[in-house]
């Protein structure tokens, strides 16, 4: 069968970035940043990204344009003995199961977004009934926009790799960028702002020991860059053999933390905007709100208070968050799509409906047990299973490729490797500094003292 192929170094950044640029960025980011103290989590997280998280990148991107295949067939193939491929197949299908997973919860977010920027284009239009209807939390509305969301996401995973995934993430991405820049320097401007900014930006030492705050920035590095989960693994395997990875998985990795920076400039300043005109942005405990409230209160409280022009401020904040929700769905319906075309012989068409229907079943379970289940899914899949995924592909990476199988298999983008600072690090560090660094701060984060 003929397998899809990303068309150049910029589609494939772009569908890459797009993936890791998603709701985690602009909401998880600025959200966690501001209930760990601002500068010192900005901190840990830009230490964890480059550190950890590239190089696990790295070490998916190669497994996945070495084997050519999804995440279970990869590791399968290369591992040797009939424990270490069930080894390779179990964790291979925990990931695929992952992946479906986080998209089923993420697609109940994503319909919130929907349903915002429809609530808001309703708003301009007078129609206060519906825009009302649309903003208020009912089984209903969830359950209609997870569905309509992931229909999206179908569509796009249905029409392939090239038409697909490629085309999509060209036109969205730069949009999302041109909302963003335009919606921060709009945000900047307001009174109040730059006392946001100044917190963002000014680590406060002193919690940059806090062990939550190190595993809340690890969780949310690897679920920035969509780690461990195949997503990475599955992009690597439609990259061409000629393409240098360590510079292609960088330029990801730099535009991931580039945007979660941006949007910290931008929801953190502008709840402070929102103070200034009044809103109450501290809970109960003290600490500044964070989670659905500063998304759906804070920030539209502030944007109702801008008048006339807050009205198409808001469409446009709703509307970035939508869009970057579906090029990150998109790579996690492609997980267990390519999977299944891949192993169980289907055509592209009936694995995206199979896998969709699935998908909508489950996340409508979510849905109606919202209180008692959402977030112990988001934390096992994001905070548990993602790193702990990404340290078993570290492994088989480091272990079982060995040093001369990823030689060649990267060379043939980078000549000049074997004289390069990256051959000199990478090889060891993913085999044995990226599994040992996870384990300690996993660990840690049991350890009495948290
Ligand atoms: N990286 C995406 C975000 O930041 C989420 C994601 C997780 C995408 C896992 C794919 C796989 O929102």
């Amino acid at each position: 069968m003929q397998r899809g192929q990303f068309s150049s170094r910029l589609t494939f950044v772009l569908a890459a970035s797009g993936s890791a640029v998603g709701l985690g960025n602009i909401w998880g980011f600025p959200t966690k940043a501001a209930e760990n103290g601002g500068g010192a989590f900005l901190l840990m997280y830009l230490f964890l990204a480059f550190l950890l998280a590239y190089p696990a990148l790295m070490a998916e991107l190669t497994l996945g344009r070495y084997s050519r295949s999804n995440m279970v067939s990869t590791l399968d193939s290369i591992a040797s003995g009939w424990l270490q491929k069930r080894l390779g197949q179990l964790t291979g299908f925990i990931g695929v199961l992952t992946a479906t997973m986080i998209l089923c919860f993420y697609s109940i977010i994503a319909g919130w977004m929907i349903a915002h920027t429809l609530a808001s284009i309703a708003q301009t239009l007078q129609l206060f009934k519906i825009a009302e209807w649309l903003v208020t939390f009912s089984l209903f509305r969830n359950i209609s926009f997870s569905t309509a969301f992931i229909g999206l996401t179908l569509l796009v995973i249905s029409a392939g790799v090239e038409r697909g995934i490629e085309t999509w993430s060209k036109r969205l991405m730069p949009c999302l960028i041109l909302l963003m820049l335009g919606l921060i320097v709009y945000v900047l401007l307001q009174p109040g702002a730059e006392r946001g900014l100044k917190m963002f930006i000014v680590p406060d030492f002193r919690q940059l020991a806090d062990p939550q705050l190190i595993v809340s920035a690890l969780g949310q590095a690897f679920f920035s860059l969509s780690l461990g989960v195949g997503t990475m693994l599955i992009y690597g395997s439609y990259i061409r053999s000629d393409e240098d990875l360590p510079v292609a998985g960088a330029l990801v990795t730099f535009s991931d933390t580039g945007v979660a920076v941006l949007a910290g400039m931008l929801i953190i300043p502008a709840l402070f905007a929102a103070q200034q005109l009044g809103v109450d942005i501290y809970a109960e405990t003290g600490r500044l709100i964070s989670g659905p409230s500063l998304i759906f209160q804070a920030l539209p409280a502030l944007f109702e208070e801008m008048g006339e022009g807050g009205k198409l401020v808001a469409i446009a904040f709703f509307t970035l968050m939508s869009i970057a929700a579906l090029t990150s769905s998109i790579s996690m319906l492609e997980v267990p799509v390519s999977w299944a075309i891949e192993t169980q012989n289907v055509t592209r068409l009936k694995a995206s409906i199979t896998v969709g229907v699935f998908t909508v079943l489950v996340s409508g379970v979510i849905s109606y047990k919202f209180t008692s289940i959402f977030e112990i899914i988001v934390e096992v899949t994001t905070e548990w299973a993602q790193p702990i995924l990404s340290l078993m592909l570290c492994l088989f990476c480091g272990w079982l490729m060995h040093r001369n199988r990823l030689l060649q298999e990267l060379k043939q983008g980078v000549p000049d490797l074997e004289s390069s600072l990256f051959w000199l690090i990478w090889p060891t560090y993913v085999k044995i500094f990226c599994p040992l660094l996870i384990v300690i701060i996993l660990v840690q984060s049991f350890l009495p003292l948290s």
